[in-house]
This record gives C-alpha cells, sequence and structure tokens, in this order.
C-alpha cells in the first residue's frame, strides 16, 4: 500500500506540527501523517521540527531552553499566515489522543536525544504500536528505542542512496523501513531494499515532479507537504 504521508500535516498551506496543519491533512485525503518529536526543558515530548524557535513563533533559542507551560504561551501560527495567529504547539501526548485511535498510519520522528522512553509509552499507551513508524537520522536514537521494545517499527531516514551496507545496518536492529530521498532514489535501489526485506519510504517530495517519480517507484508511501495533489494524482 502506498501511503500519503502529510508531512509535519498540510504544512505547505498551515502552520507545521501543528493541529490546524494535521487536521487539514487529513481533511485533504492524506492516510499518514509524519511529526517531529523534541523535548522541552522540563521533560515533556513536544511536536516541532527545527533546531531553533526562530521564525516560528515569537521566540528564540531551543525547544529544550523552556517548559511546555512556556511554549504553550507562545504564538506557533502567525508566522504562516495571519489566520492561524494563536496555534499552540503540540505535545505528543495531546496528537496521540486526538489521531491515534483513527485509520492512519504514523512517522514519528525523533528529533533531540532522549525522547525514545516516553514516546514509546505514549505509542504504548494509547495501543498505537500497529500504527506507527518511529523514524530518526540518528541511528543511535533508533538503537536505544530498539533495546527499549522488541517490537516498536523502526525507520531509518538516510541522506544517501540506499545501499547494501544501509539495509544491512537497519536489519541488525530490526528495523524495517528505510527513508531515502526522493531524488537520489531509483527503481534498481528500491527493488534492492525489498529484496532484503525492508519496506521503504520516501521523504523529500517538495514538487510535483518529485511526487509523480515516487509514485512510479513502487514504494511504500512518500511523506509530502500538499497531500491534496499527491491524493487526487494517485485517484486519477
Ligand atoms: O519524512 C521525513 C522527513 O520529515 C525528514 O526530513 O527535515 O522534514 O524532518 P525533515
Ligand atoms: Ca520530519
Amino acid at each position: 500500500m502506498f501511503i500519503n504521508y502529510a508531512h509535519r500535516g498540510a504544512s505547505e498551506y498551515a502552520p507545521e506540527n501543528t493541529v490546524a496543519s494535521f487536521d487539514l491533512g487529513i481533511k485533504m485525503g492524506a492516510d499518514g501523517i509524519e511529526t517531529d518529536v523534541q523535548r522541552t526543558r522540563d521533560g515533556e515530548m513536544v511536536l516541532f521540527h527545527n533546531d531553533k524557535l526562530d521564525g516560528r513563533c515569537s521566540c528564540t533559542g531551543k525547544i529544550e531552553d523552556y517548559t511546555l507551560a512556556e511554549l504553550k504561551e507562545m504564538d506557533f501560527g502567525s508566522w504562516k499566515d495571519e489566520k492561524y495567529a494563536g496555534e499552540k504547539i503540540t505535545t505528543l501526548e495531546e496528537f496521540a489522543e486526538r489521531y491515534f485511535h483513527l485509520d492512519l498510519t504514523f512517522a514519528i520522528e525523533l528529533k533531540s536525544c532522549g525522547c525514545e522512553e516516553k514516546t514509546l509509552e505514549i505509542i504504548k499507551r494509547y495501543n498505537a504500536m500497529d500504527k506507527v513508524y518511529v523514524s530518526s537520522f540518528q541511528f543511535e536514537f533508533l538503537e536505544e528505542m530498539r533495546s527499549l521494545d522488541k517490537d516498536i517499527r523502526l525507520s531509518w531516514l538516510i541522506l544517501e542512496p540506499i545501499n547494501k551496507e544501509t539495509c544491512e545496518k537497519l536489519l541488525s536492529i530490526g528495523g524495517v523501513q528505510i527513508c531515502p530521498k526522493t531524488e537520489v532514489t531509483e527503481k534498481e535501489h528500491v527493488e534492492l531494499a525489498k529484496s532484503m526485506g525492508l519496506e521503504v519510504r520516501l521523504w523529500g517530495t517538495f514538487t510535483t515532479e518529485l511526487m509523480k517519480k515516487a509514485c512510479t517507484l513502487g514504494v511504500e508511501g512518500t511523506t509530502i507537504n500538499f497531500p491534496d495533489k499527491l491524493k487526487e494524482y494517485l485517484d486519477k
């Protein structure tokens, strides 16, 4: 099955990683949601992509510099459009409560250190083990996740094209999905990963050309900022 993952929600149109963006992605027909987890100063899991807050709210610095209560005071919507003024940062807990019961697939990306245990606890508490892939560019975060649970589905985000060594490394920790960039992925890479028993999910599908390419490769899906266009293309 090819899954259309709203990347940080429908982030082309709404402020990324907010409820407004996730809701819009679902409304547009996405059958998956991708999001990014970071740890606050007081150890809470919140959904935010960038290293720094700058440009996404009125404050500067990092997520880890602030408590959840402080972050909840900030406006994470205005930067995108005034109509989103007052949009709040979302916790992983709020995300789980709002979306994990829906018939969707989730790609939860670990962005900062020390998120593994609480993320896993939330996924389990909401009975979402079979709906979630925990992803990261940081292999050590995936290793830590595996050490905590033998069944959690792990996806490794990579920058380079798929190769045998990368697949073997992921398989060595029982990972199930390799995630290369659409731009550098060709059919033979996908066939290699599949011959080794891995699923392939693409990222970096930033244009409609790449979107069309993603649909020809025989992969399990892609993250995309404009899930409406992908839905329309897949339905044709
Ligand atoms: O789909 C995975 C993708 O989100 C990875 O890149 O930078 O958007 O987290 P990034
Ligand atoms: Ca991400």
